[in-house]
C-alpha cells in the first residue's frame, strides 16, 4: 500500500567539497544524446545488458511489493521507481539531469509517494535515519567524480579514494535506518568488462580516449566510467566508515556486480 510521501524537504547546497565547475558540466555531461542513449538496451552490448536484467531481477525478487523507504541515486528516467514505488513507503530519486528527472517526474505521476530531486548528488543536505534502502544502480556510481580536463590525474590513488563518490555514499550511508542496504552495480575491472565498455560508448556515438588496459573508460564527450576491483571498492567503502565485513559483492556474471552494503 502506498502513502503519501513525508513532506520532507532535502535542499540541494553548494558543499565545500563540490569544486564550483562540477555542477554545470557534470550536467551538460548527462544532458548529452549519446550519454542518455547508454541508457537504451539497443545499444548495449550483451555482457552489460545481460547484468542489467539479472541486477533487475534480483532487486525485484527481493524487495518487490514491499513497503519501504528507497533512494533511487542517478534515477535516470524512473523505471526503477515505476517498478519499486507503488508499495513503497516512500521513492525518492535523485537526478542530475533535468531531461532524465522530468522523465521519472512523467513516469511517476500516478505514483503518490514517488518523488525526483533534481541536482547533483554530491550536494544534498540528506535526513539521517530516513531509508530502509538507498541503491545506485546500472553502473551510476561508476560515473561519480571530479571533472579534470587531464585524464591522466585519475589515477590509482584518485580511483582508490574518488572524492565524488565518497561525498555521495558518504551522503546516503548517513541517512539509511541501521540495518539498512545501499546497493551498487557497479563494472569488475577485467579485459572483458573493457571491451564491452568500449563497444558501448563507440555504439552511442562517442570517441573513447584511454588507451586500452585503463582502469576508466572516458571518451571525447566527456563520459567517464571506472571498473572496479574488490579492493578499490573496499578502499573507497573504507573512507565513508563501511568495513570489509559489512559488504557482499554479489556476482551478476562476468562483468558486474551488485555490491550490497548492510549498515
Ligand atoms: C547509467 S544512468 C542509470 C539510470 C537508472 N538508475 C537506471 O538504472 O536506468 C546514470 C544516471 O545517473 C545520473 N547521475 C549521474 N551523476 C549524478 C549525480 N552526481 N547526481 C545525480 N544524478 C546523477 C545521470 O544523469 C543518469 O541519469
Amino acid at each position: 500500500m502506498s502513502t503519501a510521501s513525508p513532506a520532507l524537504k532535502i535542499p540541494f547546497v553548494k558543499s565545500p567539497d563540490v569544486e564550483e565547475s562540477v555542477h554545470g558540466s557534470a550536467l551538460a555531461e548527462y544532458q548529452r544524446l549519446s550519454v542518455q542513449q547508454t541508457l537504451n538496451n539497443k545499444f548495449v552490448p550483451v555482457p552489460i545488458l545481460e547484468a542489467r536484467n539479472i541486477q533487475d531481477a534480483l532487486i525485484r525478487e527481493r524487495f518487490e511489493g514491499q513497503e519501504l523507504a528507497i533512494a533511487d541515486i542517478g534515477c535516470g528516467d524512473g523505471y526503477h521507481g515505476e517498478v519499486f514505488g507503488p508499495d513503497a513507503r516512500f521513492y525518492h530519486g535523485f537526478e542530475i539531469s533535468s531531461e532524465m528527472a522530468q522523465k521519472s517526474r512523467e513516469r511517476w505521476q500516478d505514483i503518490d509517494g514517488a518523488r525526483v530531486f533534481e541536482g547533483d548528488a554530491r550536494s544534498l543536505l540528506l535526513p539521517t535515519n530516513t531509508y530502509d534502502i538507498a541503491w545506485s544502480l546500472y553502473f551510476t556510481s561508476g560515473n561519480f567524480r571530479q571533472e579534470f580536463e587531464d585524464i591522466n590525474l585519475y589515477d590509482d590513488a584518485y580511483l582508490d579514494k574518488n572524492p565524488a563518490f565518497i561525498a555521495i555514499v558518504n551522503r546516503f550511508y548517513e541517512a539509511l535506518k541501521q540495518g539498512g542496504k545501499l546497493f551498487l552495480t557497479v563494472y569488475k575491472d577485467v579485459p572483458k568488462t573493457e571491451a564491452a565498455q568500449r563497444e558501448f560508448y563507440q555504439k552511442t556515438g562517442q570517441t573513447v580516449v584511454t588507451p586500452l588496459g585503463s582502469r576508466f573508460v572516458a571518451t571525447k564527450e566527456d563520459f567517464w566510467s571506472v571498473r572496479w576491483t574488490e579492493e578499490s571498492m573496499l578502499s573507497n567503502l573504507r573512507a565513508c566508515g563501511i568495513e570489509p565485513g559489512q559488504v557482499v559483492f554479489n556476482d551478476l556474471n562476468d562483468v558486474a556486480w551488485l555490491v550490497e552494503v548492510t549498515k
